[in-house]
Formats: structure tokens, C-alpha cells, sequence
């Protein structure tokens, strides 16, 4: 077990540049093997969990090069992928479990997945029905609809998924297998979740369609695909590591950051949209946008310390910002008056149950916090006291506390604290060097 010691300070001053985005990096590796050709990843994250992915895709057979500014992934194409010998171990990574077993469903061999104690806790029934209604053959070796998972060969038929959840790693798992299908795949979910998939996916040649309702349910489409085609992936800095800095910023007294190139993709930064109506003075500079192209939207954001009020986040807003409601709950502990979150069920099969750790954490730190079915109600405004906190190995918890504990009166413990190497290990040098 590690800690770390977080003592209050005054302001935070300078420039950040967070490390890539953990869900695109993701992507680029798994779409760069399974592509014809080389891609060349630039700004890839090596945080455990993506690690995970490029160790899982070598197993496959998959050449994939470091070299000083970029990674180099040697794509096998579509049908190139060689039995792995041994177990696919995923770690802590829902992502890599979820979009590989989408493509493993097309494949000609069979194998085997399973992660850490949290990992193999957390529901795949979500991937396992849609998958194998296309005709894969995937069971959940255990029989508790969890990881590990067996995955043996199947023929892929399309089909139109009416899932019950926004979730990228739903959609994706069926858009991945959906390559692989004898016909159109669809996926329609309630709210649309981040679509890095969809833009990836088009980037390497796949012919996407994605559509938006007017009740707000978003569907996504793939066709039977021959080839991939190897890319020049830039991968954007991460917002959901941006969104530390970004409470940061705007809590400690006096402080002005600068975040560098960030991604905002508007179906991940809802935190933004959270912070401006919480009354967050924030700027957007060097906007760009290559999402047409494959790519990405990203902007330099500017932030200074802003004296935050509650708010409401609801609806089809959770999807946008749910990796991000850990650090949201600790800014509304600090804002004036109550925050409510409401439709974020999801939260409860993350990393952690977040509803439970954040409400147990925040209460250490002598908030007043109601945990509800869906989210949580918060009443802010008190000073924030040090406390011991309780990450149960959740990087994202240890993150949001470590804002916390920065703007809380004494002493402030984060237990475990390596957990966030899982998507952010030069988190603690980072904000250390900012004060
Ligand atoms: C992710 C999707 C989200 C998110 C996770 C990464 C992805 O999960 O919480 O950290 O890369 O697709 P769900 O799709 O389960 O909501």
C-alpha cells in the first residue's frame, strides 16, 4: 500500500499538458492491429490500462514498437490475429475488455479473458447478450455474468441492438463484431456516449453512419467491412485527467492554470459545460478540430479559481461527463448551496461503486452528502477538513480526493495512491510542481 500526504496550499500556477486520452489510445492500438498496414500513434498513454491492451494484442501476434515520439502498431488485418496461448489478462480495463471481446467474437480461434478483482466483479452480460445474439459464443466461465470469459468462434450476423444503457463500451463491442457480420449492424442507445468508435472507425476506412433522435436516443451503424486501412493516429491530451486541474484551478484561491491541448469531443466534456453553469471562469484558446478527418476536437483551457455555485446534472448529460463525477461531487462540496445528480445508475458499476465511495469520502472530509439510487445529493459550501481516504484501488477516486485535500483545512491521506497509474502515473509530480 501507498499514500500520499496532501496538504492545503494557496494557489496553483502554471501550465499542464495531461498525458493522451485513455479511451482513444485504446482504440488506435486495437484498430491499428486489426488494420492493414502500419499506424503511428502519437501521444499515447501509457497508463496501465492501455498497457493492457497492447500486451493483450502481442499475445495476438501483434508487432507493436516504441520509439521515442510515437508507437508503432505492424496491422495484421481484419483476419490476421493468431491465437493467443495463453490468457488475455486486461487488469483494471473495462475498455480492453469489452471492445476486445467484440473483436474476438469474429475471430477464427478461441480465447480466454480476465482481469484484476475489480475487473472481474464488474457486469459483461451487457456485451455477452447483444454478441451473442449476433451469433458469437461467449460465456462467462463462472456463470455470475463477469469476467473471466470464454470466447470461442462464431459466424457474426447483423443486428439492430436496442440497448438499455448509454455506453461506449456496449456500442463499441457491437460496432467492432458488427465488422465482422454478415450484414448492417445498428446500435441505438438512450443518450449518446462518446463516440471516439465511431470517428476512429471512420478514420481507418470503416463505412459508420451515426444518427441523433429527437429524444434524445443516438443510433450507430457498421457495414460488413473487407480492410482496414493503418493511420496516423494524434491522440489529444485526456479530459477526464484534465478535469483534476480543472477543479483545481478553480478551487484553490488565486490560482490560474493552463490545460494544453485537451480533448473536447462534446460527448466527453460535459464537465465543461457542468463547470460554466456552476459559474467557472473558464477560456478556450487554440480551438482545433479534426473530427471530419478521423480525428479529434481539442483547445488550450484556461482556468482561474471562480467561487462555484450547485447545480444540477441530469439526463442526458451523465454519458458526457461520467468518468468525471468524482471530481464534479468534490467541486460541488465546495460550491455555495446543493448539487444534485440524478441518472447515473452507471456509476455504480465502474471501478468502484462510485455512488458509495465518493459519498464515503466526502462525508470523511465533513461534507453533508444523501447518496441516492442514481447519483447523490450535496450540500455545499463547508470548509473541507483533511481526512484518510478510502480509494479501494479506484485511480479516479485517488485523483478527485487529492483536489480535495489540496483545498481542505489539515492533512489530507490518499491511500493507495498508485492506483493512478491505471490512467494517470505522473499525476502526484504533476500537481506537485504546480505549487
Ligand atoms: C469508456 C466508456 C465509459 C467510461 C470508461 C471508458 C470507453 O464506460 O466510463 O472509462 O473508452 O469506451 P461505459 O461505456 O461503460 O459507460
Amino acid at each position: 500500500m501507498s499514500v500520499k500526504y496532501i496538504y492545503s496550499k494557496n494557489k496553483l500556477k502554471g501550465e499542464v499538458t495531461v498525458p493522451g486520452d485513455k479511451s482513444i489510445s485504446h482504440r488506435s492500438v486495437m484498430f491499428g492491429s486489426i488494420a492493414s498496414g502500419m499506424t503511428e500513434i502519437t501521444n499515447f498513454l501509457q497508463g496501465a490500462d492501455c498497457l493492457s491492451t497492447i500486451q493483450c494484442f502481442q499475445r495476438m501476434g501483434i508487432e507493436i514498437e516504441w520509439k521515442r515520439d510515437f508507437v508503432l502498431v505492424y496491422g495484421k488485418g481484419l483476419r490476421g490475429l493468431s491465437a493467443p496461448e495463453k490468457t488475455l489478462e486486461v487488469g483494471n480495463s473495462g475498455t480492453t475488455t469489452r471492445l476486445m471481446a467484440g473483436i474476438l467474437a469474429g475471430q477464427a480461434f478461441g480465447s480466454v479473458l480476465s482481469g484484476d478483482a475489480s475487473l472481474n466483479t464488474r457486469p459483461m452480460g451487457r456485451i455477452m447478450a447483444p454478441l451473442n445474439s449476433m451469433g458469437a459464443h461467449i460465456e462467462s466461465i463462472l456463470d455470475n455474468g463477469c469476467a473471466p470469459l470464454k470466447i470461442e468462434p462464431g459466424i457474426l450476423h447483423g443486428i439492430s441492438y436496442q440497448s438499455p444503457v448509454a455506453s461506449a463500451q456496449v456500442k463499441s463491442a457491437i460496432l467492432l463484431a458488427g465488422l465482422y457480420a454478415d450484414s448492417e449492424t445498428l446500435v441505438t442507445e438512450p443518450a449518446l456516449s462518446r463516440n471516439h468508435t465511431e470517428l476512429m472507425l471512420r478514420g481507418f476506412g470503416a463505412e459508420v453512419t451515426s444518427s441523433l433522435h429527437e429524444d434524445g436516443s443516438a443510433t450507430a451503424g457498421i457495414c460488413p467491412c473487407r480492410q482496414l486501412y493503418g493511420q496516423k493516429v494524434q491522440v489529444p491530451g485526456d479530459i477526464s485527467s484534465a478535469a483534476y486541474f480543472i477543479a483545481a484551478g478553480l478551487l484553490a484561491p488565486g490560482s490560474e492554470l493552463l490545460l494544453c491541448n485537451v480533448g473536447t469531443n462534446p460527448t466527453r466534456a460535459g464537465i465543461l459545460k457542468v463547470c460554466e453553469d456552476m459559474g467557472a471562469d473558464i477560456t478556450y484558446l487554440n480551438c482545433q478540430n479534426t473530427a471530419g478527418r478521423g480525428g479529434e476536437p481539442t483547445a488550450d483551457i484556461l482556468v482561474r479559481f471562480s467561487r462555484l455555485h450547485g447545480t444540477t446534472i441530469e439526463g442526458s448529460m451523465i454519458p458526457a461527463l461520467i468518468d468525471e463525477i468524482p471530481i464534479i461531487a468534490v467541486m460541488a462540496a465546495c460550491a455555495e448551496g446543493k448539487t444534485v445528480i440524478k441518472d447515473a445508475a452507471e456509476l455504480k458499476v465502474k471501478e468502484t461503486n462510485r455512488i458509495d465511495t465518493v459519498t464515503e469520502n466526502l462525508r470523511a472530509m465533513g461534507c453533508q452528502v444523501t447518496p441516492t439510487e442514481d447519483g447523490m445529493i450535496i450540500e455545499g459550501g463547508k470548509p473541507l477538513s483533511g481526512a484518510h481516504i478510502r480509494t479501494y484501488l479506484d485511480h479516479r477516486i485517488a485523483m478527485a480526493f487529492s483536489i480535495a485535500g489540496l483545498v481542505a483545512e489539515g492533512e489530507t491521506v490518499i491511500e493507495d495512491s498508485q492506483c493512478v497509474d491505471v490512467s494517470y502515473p505522473e499525476f502526484f509530480d504533476t500537481l506537485s510542481r504546480l505549487y
